[in-house]
């Protein structure tokens, strides 16, 4: 996959008084797909390579995170127990509700696959429909099911009458703006007892450019007759994440890039839920004991070589949006031991926002150029 960094909008960019009201005051702060109760209804989008368990618990445990899903992971793998897709679907107890994302096109890879999951106790199972990287697409899976809606509805029926536990399906609004199928595809998944729907706003002939379309979510929400419809598209701050809601009326959002850049949005939304809109920022300790935390969860899974160079690609994401003064970011990019950890961390704590270049943005990679040669 050829990657290029964009700009994502700055934090710092956002009204001096942003209004945080939340949205349906009334409401119940929590939410049901089929039979699974969900706390809140601010949700973890997958994204392959980051929300792993180690960044899933941490979050979690600041607390407002509602349901995580895993990074995909092919049907076909899981079935032959492959050591990576294993790897992949690790959880524990404080990990729930998770849901776990599957692909794949063929009955006899995916029924099996959700089998499975569903005798392990995941939560839910999410049918990705949305990858638009040609080597997912190839599978005949991703976004391709969405171009082949008898297939799609096939696929998904049987998915969905071989397990109890839900089935939802995360999609795009449609291959490109000329085919916007998303609304019809969601009523016809509504009918045969998929249990929510997840829409980013984009197409996949747009990849990760332009900004979400949130009339396209609202069409969504509006095609659907009674199950949840949750909104997923660049939502970075409560402010947007309320302003999604209003705008599309959808029942819940789905936070991915925003929750790598500010793992406490989560906790920011919670808090405005319950009327506090005071600017509240994590104290230092909080964000040193944040990083620490992540880090030394995934050393409990992977083991100290393998965490110290996977951690290296948080450093870029929280180096920005904790004040990382540059060199030490640049240290937290390439250190290959705890020791070496725990020195940048102690120095950290000395020189905490002495950055002295501004932090407008944090850079995050996505998949860029021609979408066939990703
Ligand atoms: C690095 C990266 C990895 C992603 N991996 C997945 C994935 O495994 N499954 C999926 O359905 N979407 C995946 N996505 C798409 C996101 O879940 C989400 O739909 C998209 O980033 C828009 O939401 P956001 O602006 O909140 O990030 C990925 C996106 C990125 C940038």
């Amino acid at each position: 996959m050829s990657a290029t960094e964009i700009e994502c909008e700055p934090q710092t960019a956002i009204a001096a008084a942003p209004d945080l009201t939340p949205p349906f005051p009334e409401e119940n702060p929590g939410i049901a797909i089929g039979p699974l109760q969900i706390p809140t209804r601010y949700f973890l989008a997958p994204l392959a390579g980051y929300t792993h368990l180690a960044f899933r618990q941490v979050v979690r445990e600041r607390g407002g995170l509602g349901l995580a899903t895993t990074d995909l992971v092919q049907a076909v793998h899981l079935v032959h127990k492959h050591r990576k897709s294993i790897e992949l679907i690790a959880t524990n107890d404080v990990d729930k509700p998770l849901s776990v994302q599957i692909y794949g096109a063929k009955h006899h890879e995916m029924v099996p696959a959700a089998q499975m999951l569903e005798a392990k106790g995941y939560s839910a199972i999410d049918i990705n429909m949305g990858c638009p990287m040609a080597k997912i697409v190839g599978t005949g899976g991703g976004a391709r099911l969405m171009c082949d809606t008898d297939n799609a509805l096939q696929l998904i029926g049987s998915i969905v009458s071989s397990v109890k536990i839900p089935v939802t399906v995360k999609m795009r609004l449609g291959w490109d703006r000329d085919n916007i199928t998303a609304p019809v595809l969601a009523r016809e998944f509504e009918k045969i007892g998929v249990a929510a729907i997840t829409i980013h706003g984009r197409t996949r002939a747009q990849g990760f450019s332009g900004k979400a379309d949130l009339t396209g979510i609202k069409a969504v929400v509006e095609a659907v007759e009674n199950i949840p419809v949750v909104g997923n598209g660049d939502v970075r701050t409560v402010e947007q994440a309320f302003h999604m809601r209003r705008f599309t009326g959808c029942d819940a959002v789905a936070i991915g890039r925003g929750a790598m850049l500010d793992p406490w949005l989560y906790y920011r939304i919670d808090r405005a839920n319950r009327g506090l809109t005071d600017p509240w920022e994590p104290p230092v300790d909080e964000q040193l004991s944040f990083l620490r935390r992540h880090f030394y969860l995934m050393i409990d899974q992977h083991g100290e070589e393998r965490s110290c160079v996977e951690f290296r690609k948080f450093g870029m994401w929280y180096g920005a949006r904790l004040g990382i003064p540059e060199d030490l970011e640049k240290r937290f990019q390439n250190f290959w031991s705890i020791e070496e950890f725990e020195k940048n961390l102690a120095e950290l704590r000395v020189r905490h926002g002495t950055r002295t270049s501004p932090i407008p943005t944090a850079d995050i990679k996505v998949p860029n150029g021609p979408i066939s040669h990703w």
